[in-house]
This record gives C-alpha cells, sequence and structure tokens, in this order.
C-alpha cells in the first residue's frame, strides 16, 4: 500500500531513494515518483513501476543530498502520471510522499477550492499539502508547525514525508496508521515504510509512532506527536541481513522463499521446543501461560493466507489444547458488533504487522477486554506493538506479493501453540507431547525433501497451464491447505480457482467438472483418506483431471490419478507444513509459463494498510 523513502545527509539521495524504491516496490506498484532538492525542488513522477521511473528520469540532472520517492498502489484516483506521488501545492514549494487515505479529504478540498487553491489530481493525498500551504500562509508558521496543525485537521491514515524549498535542509515526517521507520546514521537519516532500504547503510532505527512528527535535518532529530509534547525516540537494532533482501541467484523472490522454508521454519522452532523433555516454551506468550490454561475461547482474526493459517491454528488448537476456536475475517469482525468478552483471546495473524482491517479488529477486541495477542512477521511494525503479547514467526523479509514461507511459519506458530496450550491445560501426555515436538524438530528436514519435488510440479504445470478453472480439495487441516493453493494460482497466474472442503464437492462445485477441470485433491494417509478417495473417483468419473498430493509410498491413489505428487509421512498435525510446498509450486511455474509477474502481480500489494 504504497512505499515511501526520505534521505537527508551528506550523499547524493537519488541512488538511495531509487534503491529504496525496488525495495518497496512489494507495496504497490502502479506509479512512482522522486523529490530531490539542489538549489531548487524537482520533481519526476511516472505511472508503472521503479524501472519506468528509472527510464525517465535517466536524462535529468539528478543531484540533491535531500530527497523523497513513492511507490504507490492506487486507492484515490487511477493510476497516472498526474496521480503520482509527490504531489506539490501550487507553486510546487512545498510537495509530499503519502502512504494511506485522508478520510475527510473531500471537506477539506471543498475549503481550499472556495480559497481558489488549483488541484492537480484525483487524490486524497494532494490536499493535505494545498493544506500545509494555506495554513503557512494564513498564519506565517515554519513547516513543521504548519505540518502538525494540518495533521490535527485530518481524518485517516498516514505515513507523509514532505519537502519545502523555503526549508531545503530538513525532511518533516509523519505517521498514523500507516508504518514508517527512521533510520539514524552520523550526519544522515533515512525514512522509509519498513527498514528495507535502511539496512544497508545503518542498523540503527526509530520506529515513529502513531501521531508522532518528525523535523529530520542532517545533525538533528526532533519528534513530537501532534498535540506538541516533544517525544525521547527509542534506537531499536535492526536484525536483518542484506541477502534476505536481494534474489540470491533465483529468477523471482517468490522461488527464493517457498526454497527457504526449511530454513524459516527451523528458525521459527529455535530456542522454542526440547523434543527430549516434551516442552514448548514461547517467551512472547510467558506472562500469559495461566490466561492460556484456562481460556474459554479464542478468537482468530486474519485477512487473506494469514486467515487460512488460521483455519489450520483452530485444528491444531482445538485438536491438540482443546480450546474452542473461531477464525474471522478481520474485515467482517471488525464491523459486525461481535460478542467479545474480557475472558477471550484475540490472536492477530498477519505478515506484515500492518494490515489495516487486522489492526482495527485488534483495536476492537481491546477495547472490549479481549487479551489480544499477534503472529506476526515484520518486527516492530503495528500490530506486534499494540498487543499484549505475542510470537514473531521470524520467516525473514517476504518480498514476493504472493505469501509463501510466511504461511508456513505462521502454521508453524500456531503448531507451537496448539501444544503450548497442551502443556500448560494437561491435555497431551508427556509421552504424547515428546512424540509430537520430536516429529516437528524433523519438518524442516521433510520441508528440504518436499522441496525436492519441484521439477515434477513444473511438468504437471507444463500440462494445466492453459486452463481457465481450478478445483482444490481437502479434508480437516488441509482444507485450508486447499483454499491456500487455490488463492496462490489465481493471485499469481489469473487462473480462476477455488478451494473446497473434498466432501462439500458434491454440494455444488462438482456441476463444474468436465474435461477441462483439473482438480487437486490433498489425498494423504489419514482418518478421512478413504473419503477423500472417493470424491476422487466421483471427479474420475466426471472426466475431470485429478492432481494428487499423497503420502510417499501411495499406491492407490496413484492408479487412479493422473498426476502424483509424494510428500514424506508425517503425523496429520504436520501435513499443513508440507502439502502446502507442491501447492506453491504449482502455482508458480504456472503463472511463469502463463508471462505472468509472479513477484507482482496485477492491482495487488503486499501490505494492505487501507480497508
Ligand atoms: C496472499 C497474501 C495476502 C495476505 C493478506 C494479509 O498471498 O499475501 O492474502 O495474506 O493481505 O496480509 P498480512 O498477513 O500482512 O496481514
Amino acid at each position: 500500500m504504497c512505499g515511501i523513502v526520505g534521505y537527508i545527509g551528506y550523499r547524493d539521495a537519488y541512488p538511495i531513494i531509487i534503491k529504496g524504491l525496488h525495495r518497496l516496490e512489494y507495496r504497490g506498484y502502479d506509479s512512482a515518483g522522486i523529490a530531490l532538492y539542489d538549489k531548487d525542488l524537482k520533481v519526476y513522477k511516472k505511472a508503472g513501476k521503479v524501472s519506468d521511473l528509472e527510464n525517465f528520469v535517466k536524462d535529468v540532472n539528478l543531484k540533491g543530498s535531500i530527497g523523497m520517492g513513492h511507490t504507490r498502489w492506487a486507492t484515490h484516483g487511477a493510476p497516472s502520471d498526474r496521480n503520482s506521488h509527490p504531489h506539490s501545492s501550487g507553486d510546487r514549494k512545498l510537495t509530499i510522499i503519502h502512504n494511506g487515505i485522508i478520510e475527510n479529504y473531500a471537506n477539506i478540498k471543498e475549503t481550499l477550492l472556495a480559497k481558489g487553491h488549483v488541484f492537480k489530481s484525483d487524490t486524497d493525498t494532494e490536499v493535505l499539502i494545498h493544506l500545509v500551504e494555506d495554513i503557512q500562509k494564513e498564519t506565517g508558521l515554519d513547516l513543521y508547525e504548519a505540518v502538525r496543525i494540518t495533521l490535527n485537521k485530518v481524518i485517516g491514515a498516514y505515513a507523509i514525508v514532505i519537502m519545502s524549498a523555503d526549508e531545503p535542509d530538513e525532511l518533516i515526517a509523519a505517521r498514523k496508521g500507516s508504518p514508517m521507520v527512521i533510520g539514524v546514521g552520523k550526519g544522515e537519516y533515512f525514512i522509509a515504510s519498513d527498514a528495507t532500504p535502511i539496512v544497508e547503510y545503518t542498523k540503527n532505527v526509530i520506529y515513529l509512532n502513531d501521531n508522532e512528527i518528525a523535523q529530520v535535518k542532517r545533525d538533528e532529530l526532533l519528534i513530537k506527536n501532534i498535540d506538541n509534547t516533544i517525544q525521547t525516540p527509542y534506537i531499536h537494532e535492526l536484525d536483518m541481513k542484506l541477502e534476505a533482501l536481494e534474489k540470491g541467484g533465483y529468477d523471482h523472490f517468490m522461488l527464493k522463499e517457498i526454497y527457504e522454508q526449511a530454513r524459516s521454519i527451523r528458525d521459527c522452532l529455535r530456542g522454542r521446543i526440547y523434543p527430549s523433555l516434551g516442552k514448548i516454551q514461547l517467551g512472547g506468550l510467558e506472562e500469559y501461560s495461566s490466561k492460556l490454561k484456562n481460556v474459554d475461547r479464542i478468537i482468530i482474526v486474519a485477512c487473506g493466507t494469514s486467515w487460512h493459517a488460521g483455519l489450520v491454528g483452530e485444528y491444531l488448537i482445538e485438536e491438540y489444547g482443546r480450546v474452542p476456536v473461531e477464525v474471522e475475517y478481520a474485515s467482517e469482525f471488525r464491523y459486525r458488533n461481535p460478542i467479545i468478552t474480557e475472558k477471550d483471546i484475540v490472536i492477530a495473524i498477519s505478515q506484515s504487522g500492518e494490515t489495516a482491517d487486522t489492526m482495527a479488529a485488534l483495536e476492537l477486541a481491546k477495547e472490549r477486554g479481549a487479551t489480544i495477542f499477534g503472529i506476526c512477521n515484520v518486527v516492530g511494525a503495528s500490530i506486534p506493538r499494540i498487543t499484549d503479547a505475542g510470537v514473531y514467526t521470524h520467516a525473514g523479509p517476504e518480498i514476493g506479493v504472493a505469501s509463501t514461507k510466511a504461511f508456513t511459519a505462521q502454521v508453524t506458530v500456531l503448531t507451537l501453540i496448539a501444544f503450548y496450550i497442551a502443556q500448560q491445560r494437561g491435555t497431551l501426555s508427556q509421552s504424547r507431547l515428546i512424540e509430537y515436538l520430536t516429529e516437528l524438530n524433523e519438518i524442516p528436514n521433510l520441508v528440504d525433501r518436499t522441496l525436492q519435488c519441484n521439477e515434477h510440479v513444473e511438468s504437471i504445470a507444463a500440462r494445466f497451464k492453459d486452463s481457465n478453472n481450478c478445483l482444490f480439495l481437502g479434508r480437516g487441516s488441509s482444507f485450508p491447505v486447499a483454499l491456500e493453493g487455490a488463492l496462490k494460482l489465481k493471485e499469481i497466474s489469473y487462473i480462476h480457482a477455488e478451494g473446497y472442503p473434498a466432501a462439500e464437492m458434491k454440494h455444488g462445485p462438482i456441476a463444474l467438472i468436465d474435461a477441462d477441470l483439473p482438480v487437486v485433491f490433498i489425498a494423504t494417509k489419514n482418518a478421512s483418506y478413504e473419503k477423500v478417495v472417493s470424491n476422487i473417483q466421483e471427479v474420475k468419473a466426471r472426466g475431470g483431471h485429478v492432481i494428487a498430493i499423497v503420502t510417499e509410498g501411495d499406491t492407490q491413489v496413484r492408479d487412479m490419478a493422473e498426476y502424483v505428487i509424494e510428500i514424506p509421512q508425517t503425523d496429520d498435525a504436520f501435513v499443513p507444513l508440507l502439502a502446502t510446498i507442491p501447492l506453491q509450486f504449482l502455482a508458480y511455474h504456472i503463472a511463469v509459463m502463463r508471462g505472468c509477474n509472479v513477484d507482482q502481480p496485477r492491482n495487488l500489494a503486499k501490505s494492505v494498510t487501507v480497508e
């Protein structure tokens, strides 16, 4: 949902900004723009990707040691040159970049139009910079103070950076509801939506809080809140490796991230399980262990892939911890007056930790007295900062817009939580816990083995790449895996795909089956295996093409399905961690074969900070 970068210091700003925009392009790629100051304020912007902007500016003077850049995911106004950021006030002396939404922009715009302001875009953002200009004109205040007064008049979410030709030695940055990190160097500062554009220059960062405004000069940083109280920032040390932000020889980030899953699950388990003792330690939840022991109900709120992880969590927590779980779309939950009590634990799952609907659902739960937990990947993001407690997934930066390693890491954390609850409540014997944790500890190795299916899946992808529809079916905790397989395929290859519980097929989707329809079954050996086998027969009888994910050595389904993909034998509890992988490969290869941009699928953005 838009990425922003700013730099002030002694180096050339342009290379830092453009590289930062490439790193943040996962947040939106409808248009890109930059502003630089060198004797004059210059703004260049272009619809399209960051590389289109680079082409656009290749012959212009890009000097300047202060500047900012923006990569856009369009909300108000089509993705065009004129709607690209930065947006400037009438005489271009002031310019702004913005990530978020200004809800009361129409009212503000009306007032400004009446005063003679002329607008050049259809965006909500532009009203902000005109309002700052208006306040400066009327009051003679400096930029910092004028921005503070402006933000007091604004309803909505924002992370903004503002530059002024009249005050050229400072950047003004502010946030509310959209992320913003300030990197602290020596004689220089960096501003960005996340730490990825900053990490190669400094490890010292400040996460700006909601309602804070920073005046950033080369040697000085002043942070106030919008009520004008000076804030004392806390400097965090980044734990992020530069290699994690590069493709590292892979064709796409998505492929790299699929391959990283053995490592990411291992990192997620590290220091948290002690198989020989049958013990789980979740430092982040320690303080709430007795709450977990006595809890009557857990509600999980999330969106998209994270919601699918929540559904797997529901199976695991109910099965092993014996606590009732409800899994809710955060966007529905927040608007339907849900019944929440202070006895409830509400867990938000979010890779980015910034998803607007998930944040709002959590805030509602908090307001109503529930204890709120977070399962997030991005350290220091908004969700982990508002929750009472939580567990980080430690998957490392996920750059491909389609979530892969973040999903399996979320499922890993939920698995840990399920067994942690079982440990607190005594719903599993010590010997069973030892068995489960011993098997869980093996999962990274089994993931490594599962990854070897890549070439086989690629050949299956070649057979089905021209399909128009695809069905994914599974039962139990393989049902959310089916949903996830369908989401992956549709979002990156634009093939219509649906996931269903296998037994639901006969209640409607069976009508879709014909000689053109591939049906992907998750048909591993478990209690419902025979029932899934019957569903496979039903598809075959109607001429559909069956692709089945089966347990290594399975012969029954092999004899029936057109294609089988084997995954290693493991306990049912851990099947989602393995069965998801071939589905990720399938979506990936089909999308590549169809010529789609797998890392940046159309219309999507990774971090959805608007409703
Ligand atoms: C799909 C995908 C999205 C996200 C969803 C929630 O591949 O990535 O469906 O899962 O937008 O995002 P987070 O997890 O950041 O809250």
